[in-house]
């Protein structure tokens, strides 16, 4: 294992593991998950060979939007556990080498922080500026900002008769980032966490942080469809200032780390998404939702990756996500007719991503291929989902309890009933069913992640793409400057194909769909069978 060499930094060269906690597991059979459940999963999760843990908000939370709407920083919200049970999360995680990553909320709270009470209890009310506030026009919002919830952004508030703004539900106010003493409040907040010892912040929706000082009109484009271009409230360049004042703030303390949700609407945006890594001098990683955005081609892959890189290059490190706690799961998204191959081309997406240059994010779940559960209106509680169904169905069916075995509730809880729908598939895909198989995707995951880790040009090497999808291949080098280079070769089509590679080299199979681990062959022209994924050491 190279982890001890100097060249190691956790979150660029290791694996990170997103959870959310509700429905990882539940330890004391009351249907949901909390903090000891993910205790006890640990030595999965280790077993698994993942760096770091990104929780989603587990704070104090009247969860009107499962936790992202926060009433207290500082305190752990009952329904996971208490303060005790994080500390004990932290020691046992470090005990096991596991990094721990919050999420931070930084550009709303809950309606329900006392900060908000207080800013909204009267106009001259000391806290009155850390929100942002205006009197409406003719009894109508101050302008035409729209909610990523729908509707317009503005509330009005009967204490003052003021508006109050909200990028996301009304019950989520947006914080004032102009104002000086909301920063020194926020990041005492953050201070308290980095002083308990977490290891990194997942910022949720930093490029919307900072809104136009005058609150000007966006350019209208349709209210009846939600539609806007928000020119004036997302994506402005004070942003990148607080992103660099948080930089500062890590950077007080050693090894610690912040990812930026850096959020853009498909097809992606990955030039804003590199922006926020500055010159080196704001946030370490940043999330491109280009390749989660991407339907099932190799080309259309390589083009995100292709202009990723090129775009991150010299200011950072890039970041490979193929999925969220926001998102459809993947292998649902990659095989929408051709259920047939779904576990095939899970496989091939997991060499991508555990293969690219680029920290991967994986979300939990992914390792097994759950899958989309499929609910009814009643069912849902997601309030995006309830208020567009059925064009939209939100996001909860991607977030439903990790599949452990195939008993009751996929060995998830004990409890009669679990909080949110199981999906019905747990009695086949459950990660008790998949360990002792060799050929099961998890097992993959885990032989991906060891050969990563132990291979230099895997974790850090430089990308050059060989066969750039045109023929439904990809195909790539990761180059090393002292160690062995690594070829990937990944047919993303049920059809043989082969490939003219121009190398004549010998070189050992590391890990493969097909192929014998150890192998030694030649890649010059390279017959690859459908689906197939391979990866190749220099000998
Ligand atoms: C992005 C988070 O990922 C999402 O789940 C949340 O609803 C919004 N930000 C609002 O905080």
């Amino acid at each position: 294992m190279n982890k001890n060499t100097n060249e190691w930094v956790w979150w660029k060269h290791g694996v990170i593991y997103e959870i959310f906690p509700k429905s990882f597991y539940d330890s004391n059979a009351d249907g949901t998950g909390d903090i000891q459940g993910i205790i006890l999963k640990l030595d999965y999760l280790s077993s698994l060979g993942i760096d770091a843990i990104w929780l989603t908000p587990i704070y104090e939370s009247p969860m009107f939007d499962f936790g992202y709407d926060v009433s207290n920083y500082r305190e752990i919200d009952p329904v996971f556990g208490t303060l005790n049970d994080f500390k004990t999360l932290l020691v046992e995680a470090n005990k096991r080498n596991i990094r721990i990553i919050m999420d931070m909320v930084l550009n709303h709270t809950s309606h329900l922080h006392s900060w908000f009470l207080e800013s909204k209890s009267s106009l001259d009310n000391p806290k009155r500026d850390w929100y942002i506030w205006k009197e409406g026009v003719k009894n109508k919002p101050p302008n035409n900002w729209l909610s990523s919830w729908g509707g317009s952004a503005w509330e009005k508030d009967e204490t003052t008769g003021y508006y109050y703004f909200h990028s996301c539900m009304k019950e989520q106010p947006d914080l004032n980032w102009r104002n000086k003493e909301v920063i020194e409040a926020v990041f005492d907040e953050v201070r308290y966490w980095l002083d308990l010892g977490v290891d990194g912040f997942r910022l949720d929706v930093i490029n919307w942080i900072i809104k136009d000082k005058h609150l000007r009109n966006n350019p209208s484009y349709s209210r009846l469809l939600n539609i806007q271009r928000h020119l004036f409230d997302r994506n402005r360049k004070g942003a990148h200032r607080i992103a660099r004042k948080f930089r500062l703030l890590l950077d007080e303390y050693e090894d610690r780390m912040a990812v930026g949700e850096v959020f853009s609407f498909p097809p992606g945006n990955p030039k804003l998404s590199a922006s926020y890594l500055g010159k080196g001098d704001e946030l370490n990683l940043a999330f491109d939702f280009s390749l989660m955005y991407r339907t099932w081609s190799a080309s259309s892959f390589y083009k995100c990756i292709k202009k990723w890189y090129k775009l991150v290059a010299d200011k950072g490190w890039p970041s490979i996500v193929l999925s969220s706690h926001d998102y459809p799961r993947s292998i649902g998204r990659y095989a929408v007719l051709n259920k047939t191959d779904r576990f095939k081309r899970a496989k091939v997406a997991a060499f991508l991503q555990l293969t690219l240059k680029g920290t991967p994010f994986i979300y939990y779940g992914e390792e097994i291929g759950m899958t989309n559960v499929f609910m009814k209106p009643s069912e849902i509680s997601d309030p995006l989902g309830k208020k567009f169904w059925p064009i939209y169905k939100g996001r909860q069916p991607a977030r439903a309890p990790m599949q452990w075995t195939s008993e009751k509730n996929g060995g998830f809880t004990s409890a009669a009933d679990t909080w949110m729908k199981m999906n019905a598939d747990y009695k086949k895909i459950n990660v008790e069913s998949q360990l002792p198989n060799d050929k099961s995707l998890l097992n993959l995951y885990k032989d991906l992640i060891e050969i990563r880790k132990n291979t230099p040009a895997l974790y850090s090497g430089e990308f050059e793409a060989v066969k750039k999808g045109k023929s439904g291949v990809l195909a790539y080098y990761r180059l090393h400057y002292y160690s062995d280079n690594v070829f990937v070769a990944l047919n993303f089509t049920s059809t043989i194909k082969t490939i003219s590679v121009k190398n004549t080299d010998n070189w050992k199979v590391l890990l493969s769909t097909h192929r014998n681990k150890e192998e030694i062959t030649t890649i010059n022209e390279l017959k690859l069978a459908p689906y197939e994924a391979s990866v190749f050491i220099k000998i």
